[in-house]
C-alpha cells in the first residue's frame, strides 16, 4: 500500500508540468438509484429509523449558475460523493428484515434483498450472533477518479473515514454505539452485490441483536446496478482495491466523536471556503484538540500543527502539545497546502500523519474519521474548517522534519 501513496504524491514538478483541463459537463453521477419498481421506505415514515438521515442526507444546496449541487452531512473531496450506504436490518417493527440501499437525497431505503435463514454476518470474521444492523460503507472510484485520477485513491479513503464518522455520529446521537470493522470477506461481498469492479466495500458498521443464529450464506447474488451513469476504466483504482482487500483487517468500538453534537450541529457542518483571518482562542482550540490528540495517538497517528493565530500560545510549528520550532509559519502554511490560501488563513493548519510501518489505509480512514470529529466540533463552537487533500507531499515531509506519510490536513478558524 505504501506504494500507492508514493505515487500519488503532489510534487512541486508534477504541479507545474501537468495542468489539469476538467470538463465538468463530463461528471459522473454521484448517486446510485436502483431500478424505480424496487420497493422503498421513506425513512421520514418511520421514526426509530429517522436516525439513519444523518448519514449523508443533503443538507445544503448550493447554486452553481444553472446547476444545482446537493452538500451532503458528510464533506467529501471535489463534492464527489464516492461512498454508498447498504444496510442490513433485522427486527425493525413495521420493517421487512433485509438488506437495503439508502438513497440519501431520498431519505429513502431500497429493499434490495428480503432475508429468510440468510445474513450478511457470515462473511464477517467475527460474528457469532445475529446483527440488528449493518451498514456497508462502498466507494465507487469512477466518481473521483473522473477528476483527480490516481490521487483519487487517498481521496477514496478520505471520503470513507469521513462517511464512517456520519454513521456513527448518527447512530450515537440515538443512543447506538456501533463497532466497526474491515475484516469481512470485501471480495465475496464485492461479488454478490455484483460491483463488477467498478464499486468496492471498504468497511461495516454494526450494532449486534444479541441473539444466536444459524444465519446461512446469501441466497442469491444481487442484479448488477450501475453506480455512475457510465464510467472510464481505471486500472491504477483497481488494483488499489484488490491490495486493500489484503490489507490486515482491523475492528474497533468506535469511540464517540463530539459530546457536543445536536441535530443543529449536524445540518450546519460546512467546510470553510475562505477564512476571515481571526484569531481562535486557546479555550477553543483545547475543546477542540485535547481528546483528539490523546485518540490520534492511541491509533498511531501523529498530528503536527502550524499555529497561525491561536491566542495565548506562540505562532510556529507544533506536534501534540510540543513547540517544534517557533515563528510565523503561515506563508509556509498556505504552500504547502498547494498555495490554498486556506492555509495561512487559518487559525490552525493540522497535519495528520503516519509512521510508513502503519498499516496504511487503516490509518487514513481513521485520520479522516478523527478529522470528522473537528467538523463537528467546529460547527458546534460556530467555528469554521476544511479539509484539505490537496498537498505537497515531500514539502510537507520537509517542514515538519518527519519521514511519516502525509494523510490529510484540516484547516481551523474563523
Ligand atoms: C478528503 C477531502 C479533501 C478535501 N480537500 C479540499 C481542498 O484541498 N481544498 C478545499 O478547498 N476543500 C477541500 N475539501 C472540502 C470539500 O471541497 C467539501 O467538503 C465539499 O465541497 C462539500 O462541501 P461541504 O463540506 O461544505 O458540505 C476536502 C474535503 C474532503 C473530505
Amino acid at each position: 500500500m505504501q506504494t500507492f501513496h508514493e505515487k500519488t504524491n503532489i510534487t512541486l514538478k508534477k504541479y507545474y508540468s501537468e495542468p489539469q483541463f476538467i470538463d465538468y459537463t463530463t461528471q459522473p453521477s454521484s448517486q446510485k438509484i436502483y431500478p424505480h419498481f424496487y420497493r422503498r421506505f421513506n425513512l421520514d415514515e418511520y421514526e426509530t429509523l429517522s436516525f439513519i438521515k444523518n448519514f449523508a442526507q443533503a443538507t445544503f444546496t448550493k447554486q452553481y449558475g444553472k446547476e444545482h449541487v446537493n452538500l451532503r452531512t458528510t464533506p467529501s473531496a471535489g463534492g464527489l460523493y464516492p461512498c454508498e450506504i447498504y444496510i442490513q436490518i433485522r427486527k425493525v417493527k413495521g420493517l421487512l428484515s433485509g438488506v437495503y440501499h439508502y438513497e440519501p437525497l431520498q431519505n429513502a431505503l431500497t429493499l434490495i434483498h428480503e432475508l429468510s435463514n440468510d445474513g450478511l454476518e457470515v462473511y464477517f470474521e467475527e460474528f457469532t450472533t445475529a446483527q440488528q444492523f449493518i451498514f456497508l460503507i462502498s466507494c465507487v472510484p469512477f466518481r473521483t477518479v473522473w477528476k483527480y485520477e490516481d490521487r483519487s485513491i487517498r481521496y477514496l479513503l478520505l471520503d470513507s473515514g469521513h462517511q464512517i464518522g456520519a454513521v456513527n455520529t448518527a447512530c450515537n446521537l440515538s443512543g447506538i454505539h456501533p463497532t466497526l470493522s474491515t475484516n469481512f470477506d470485501k471480495e465475496k461481498l464485492n461479488a454478490l452485490f455484483r460491483f463488477q469492479n467498478k464499486e468496492y466495500f471498504v468497511a461495516a458498521l454494526s450494532i449486534d441483536l444479541g441473539q444466536e443464529a444459524n444465519i446461512k450464506p446469501l441466497r442469491e447474488a444481487l442484479p448488477f446496478v450501475p453506480a455512475c451513469d457510465y464510467y472510464l476504466p481505471h486500472p491504477f483504482a483497481d488494483d488499489f482495491f484488490t491490495h486493500y482487500n489484503k490489507e490486515a483487517p482491523f475492528s474497533l468500538a468506535l469511540p464517540s466523536l463530539c459530546s457536543l453534537i445536536n441535530q443543529q450541529v449536524i445540518d450546519t457542518r460546512r467546510s470553510c471556503r475562505a477564512f476571515k483571518n481571526e484569531s481562535l482562542s486557546f479555550n477553543d482550540f483545547k475543546t477542540i484538540c485535547t481528546e483528539l490528540f490523546e485518540l490520534s495517538t492511541s491509533l498511531g497517528i501523529e498530528i503536527f500543527y502550524i499555529n497561525n493565530n491561536i491566542e495565548e500560545l506562540p505562532l510556529g510549528l507544533y506536534k501534540n502539545v510540543s513547540c517544534l520550532k517557533e515563528g510565523d509559519f503561515r506563508q509556509k502554511a498556505q504552500e504547502l497546502a498547494l498555495y490554498q490560501a486556506l492555509g495561512a488563513k487559518s487559525a490552525a493548519t493540522l497535519f495528520f500523519t503516519t509512521s510508513k510501518k502503519s498499516a496504511y489505509a487503516k490509518s487514513t480512514i481513521l485520520s479522516a474519521y478523527l478529522a470528522h470529529s473537528i467538523y463537528l466540533k467546529c460547527s458546534a463552537l460556530g467555528l469554521q474548517c476544511s479539509g484539505v487533500g490537496a498537498y505537497f507531499d515531500e514539502e510537507c515531509q520537509t517542514f515538519l522534519q518527519t519521514s511519516n506519510n502525509i494523510l490529510y490536513l484540516i484547516c481551523i478558524g474563523k
